[in-house]
């Protein structure tokens, strides 16, 4: 199990990687431009924080597009990995991309079928939405435990990355379930570390190691 941070915060970046925790970045168009800095300088800084993977979403809608845009984007790092949303345009690129040993990230899957197709095409990701498949009141969770048995059935190379987290529990059962990576923003990977009778039992040691420290 590995977690990526799903950011384009430097400052979350370089905090999460400092914890030792995080082994890759996942960004989108909607997150990138909360940052409001140049696009190619933003992820020129990130692709230099992390030695992991870190996803760099294509915005190109037509396969012959998706597949220019997603040239210029694998020449920005060794570490780009392209995301491109599961459309029949996407897979065409995915295929092609694929064969040029650029690494994708099929992303927007809301079903295991779309995500069985994206690994045929030669998907290096898929990014199941969890949290906004609860937000349409399915059960995000039961889609990603899915793809990753159908994905071990046949031996799929194809990686699962639970995606959309949107708290604690998520990540949870995200591991039970046997995804291969989950992508969490920064606030959800505080929630994680963070537990009340951790600081509760700090400040008893400390107070307790007051009383004896100068005997
Ligand atoms: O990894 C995908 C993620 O960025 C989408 O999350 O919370 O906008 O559904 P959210």
């Amino acid at each position: 199990m590995r977690i990526f941070l799903d950011t384009a915060n430097v400052e979350e970046i370089r905090e999460a990687s400092e914890l030792g925790v995080i082994s890759g970045v996942t960004t989108n168009p909607s997150l990138i431009a909360k940052e409001g800095r140049n696009f190619q300088q933003l992820v020129k800084e990130i692709t230099g924080l992390v030695d992991g993977p870190i996803s760099v979403e294509a915005v190109a809608q037509e396969a012959g597009q998706i597949i220019a845009e997603a040239r210029i984007l694998a020449a920005m790092g060794d570490n780009v990995v392209v995301k491109i949303p599961v459309t029949s345009q996407g897979l065409k690129a995915v295929k092609v991309l694929a064969r040029e040993n650029i690494k994708t990230n099929v992303t927007l899957i809301f079903s295991a079928n779309q995500a069985l197709l994206a690994a045929l095409a030669g998907a290096t990701y898929v990014s199941p939405f969890v949290g906004r498949l609860d937000d349409a009141g399915h059960n995000g969770m039961e889609v990603v435990a899915d793809i990753v048995t159908i994905y071990a059935q046949y031996g799929m190379e194809t990686e699962v990355i639970a995606a959309s987290i949107r708290h604690p529990l998520h990540l949870l059962e995200a591991a039970r379930i046997g995804a291969d990576i989950a992508t969490v923003p920064y606030g959800v990977l505080q929630q994680c570390l963070r537990h009340p009778l951790t600081d509760v039992g700090i400040e008893r040691f400390l107070a307790d190691w007051e009383k004896v420290k100068d005997r």
